[in-house]
C-alpha cells in the first residue's frame, strides 16, 4: 500500500512537470487562450504607412519625393497643409483635385480602395502622408 502511494505520488508530479513545460496561457475558466500579435501600440502614422504600402497600393504611385506616376507624397503634403484641405476628404471622393488635375482620372481609380476604407483608416492615411518629410 505505501509503495502503491509513492507511485501515484511520483506519477502526479511528472504529470505536473510535463503540463508546466507547454507554455499555453489560459484565461479564467482554463481555457487556452491565442497569443495574436496585436497592434494595440500602432500609432495612426504607422497605421496609415502600413496602408499606404498595403492595402491601398498607394506606393506603386507615389513616393515620399520624387514623382513617379502620382505627385510625391511631400508635394501632395504640402499643398494640403497650405491650403487646410483635407486628405481623407479627397479619398471619399468627396474633395476637388488640388495637386495635379489633369492627372485626376488616374487617381480617381483608386476611389474604389479608399471608398472601402473605414474613416479611421483614412485619417490614418492623411496622418501619414502629412508626415512625410
Ligand atoms: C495608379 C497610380 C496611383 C495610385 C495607385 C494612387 N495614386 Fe494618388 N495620385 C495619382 C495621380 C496621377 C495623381 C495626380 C492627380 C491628382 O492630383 O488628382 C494622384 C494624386 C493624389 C493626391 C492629391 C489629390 C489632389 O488633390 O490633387 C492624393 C492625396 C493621393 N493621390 C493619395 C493617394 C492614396 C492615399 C493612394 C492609395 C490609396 C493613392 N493616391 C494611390 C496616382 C495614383
Amino acid at each position: 500500500m505505501k509503495v502503491y502511494l509513492q507511485f501515484l505520488l511520483i506519477v502526479s508530479f511528472v504529470l505536473n512537470l510535463i503540463s508546466c513545460g507547454k507554455k499555453t496561457e489560459t484565461d479564467a475558466m482554463g481555457n487556452p487562450v491565442e497569443q495574436k500579435e496585436t497592434s494595440v501600440n500602432q500609432t495612426p502614422e504607422e497605421l496609415g504607412k502600413e496602408l499606404f504600402e498595403g492595402k491601398g497600393t498607394c506606393a506603386t504611385c507615389h513616393q515620399a519625393k520624387a514623382k513617379v506616376i502620382g505627385p510625391s507624397i511631400t508635394a501632395i503634403s504640402k499643398i494640403y497643409k497650405d491650403k487646410k484641405a483635407s486628405i481623407a476628404l479627397f479619398l471619399k471622393g468627396e474633395g476637388e483635385p488640388l495637386v495635379d488635375p489633369s492627372q485626376y482620372e488616374i487617381m480617381k481609380a483608386n476611389f474604389a480602395i479608399t471608398k472601402s476604407m473605414t474613416d479611421e483608416e483614412l485619417d490614418a492615411l492623411e496622418t501619414y502622408m502629412l508626415s512625410v518629410k
